[in-house]
């Protein structure tokens, strides 16, 4: 059906929202979802729509078929045993549910750093321990390269360091942190990682033991499935860590879910890796690989006009590479506030987005307020060259 190249035809055909004339190009903010995604929920509430645990027979395959769902997105993301992937309704809520437990073991001047980076997920469960008495410090990036320098890192890191939460792809800089060397130094130093991957995973293999991260968190809307959350965490930290559920439930992960999963949606998610899987040709990794080559080239298509016209700054990496960037792109214009720019390019049926996208600190931090933010244009690989070109053409008509 495929060859080395994505075949967009029949990547475009898997989703249906995509029949309508809207070029969705806000995918930062939420992806289309897939069909087979749809037909699993359906699948779900049609055939084993019961509560899990019983004897009973359809209980019983309920509760196997979820389990099967499970070992699917621990195998998306390489984890080690199956009790380190947890679901939940939002990267916000489990990082959230994450702060609480693990701060339960900390003292008064533990530290954690923080990132002016990161979207407000990453930030606001840290920062609300000050009222422990934990000190939070921030990790600035360098307003010139854009980029998280390692050696700023290093000044931080103390002996009362507990965590670094740090993002794996901002949401408007769109450039990929190097993850796994900001680990190693993390764990040099003896502290624990907390990366938010919500921006990262809709577009790169995640491969949680390669990176060796500690804790990491992406949201299943932004990654072509319905609102649900996957959380990783390395067992040996979950096991050791006090839970939030029922005083009687101590296994892990189920002390850390209060309440019940959504089966349903939960279930779904296992036909996101499986059609990434089929994109390259049974290989997740190819069909990754694929993903970035073929996401590059839109990005450079559309990078290419940005950096041509002389009243539009980039913010983040002006290259279009796949080793630096993903292909969320954001600019700013010297004459056009960002609000009135969008507002323009909402006539022609394309979705775009302006503002600070809940990274409040980095919009402030460089100046951008002034501007009403970012103008963000967020591609995945289901966008094609036409509809960049018909973007383009919009903003030529009104960003002289
Ligand atoms: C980078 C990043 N992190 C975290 C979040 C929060 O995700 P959720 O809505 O699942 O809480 C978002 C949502 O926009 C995001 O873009």
């Amino acid at each position: 059906m495929k060859n080395k190249s994505l075949d967009i035809e029949w990547v475009r055909q898997q989703f249906p929202a995509l029949k309508n004339k809207m070029a969705f190009m806000d995918n930062a903010g939420g992806s289309q979802t897939l069909k087979p995604v749809i037909d699993r929920i359906t699948e779900y509430l049609t055939e084993y729509d019961v509560q899990l645990g019983a004897s009973y027979h359809t209980s019983q395959l309920a509760s196997e078929k979820l389990d099967l769902a499970k070992i699917t997105i621990k195998n998306w993301i390489n984890a080690k045993h199956p009790e380190e992937v947890m679901i939940g309704s939002s990267t916000t809520m489990l990082l959230r549910i994450l702060s609480l437990c693990i701060s339960q073991n900390w003292q008064e001047n533990d530290e954690v750093i923080i990132t002016n980076c990161d979207h407000e997920a990453n930030m606001a469960p840290w920062r609300d321990l000050q009222k422990l008495g934990i000190k939070i410090n921030t990790w600035k990036l360098n307003k010139d390269s854009y980029r998280l320098e390692l050696n700023d890192l290093e000044d931080l890191m103390t002996e009362n360091t507990k965590l670094v939460a740090v993002t794996h792809t901002s949401n408007i800089l769109g450039t990929i942190n190097p993850v796994k060397d900001i680990a190693k130094l993390v764990h040099s130093h003896n502290a624990l990682i907390c990366v938010d991957g919500v921006a990262f995973a809709p577009h790169r293999l995640i491969d949680v033991q390669d990176l060796d991260v500690d804790f990491y968190v992406f949201s299943t809307y932004k990654t072509f499935g319905p609102h649900q959350a996957v959380f990783y965490g390395k067992l040996a930290l979950l096991t050791n860590m006090n839970g939030i559920n029922h005083a009687f439930i101590e296994s892990v992960p189920y002390k850390f879910q209060p309440g019940n999963l959504n089966y349903e949606l939960s279930y779904s998610l296992a036909a996101i890796p499986d059609y990434i899987r089929k994109i390259g040709d049974n290989n997740l990794t190819e069909g990754f690989e694929m993903i970035a080559i073929y996401e590059q080239e839109l990005a450079n298509q559309l990078l290419d006009y940005l950096n041509s016209n002389h009243k539009i700054k980039i913010i983040g990496e002006i290259s279009a590479d796949k080793d630096l960037r993903v292909a969320t792109i954001s600019f700013i214009h010297s004459d056009l506030k960002s609000n009135r720019i969008v507002e323009q390019v909402d006539a022609f049926n394309i979705g775009i987005r302006f503002g600070d996208f809940y990274a409040v600190e980095l919009i402030d931090d460089l100046g951008l307020r002034q501007y009403n933010g970012v103008v963000r244009v967020s591609l995945v690989h289901y966008n094609n060259s036409h509809e960049v070109d018909k973007l383009i053409g919009v903003f030529k008509s009104i960003l002289s």
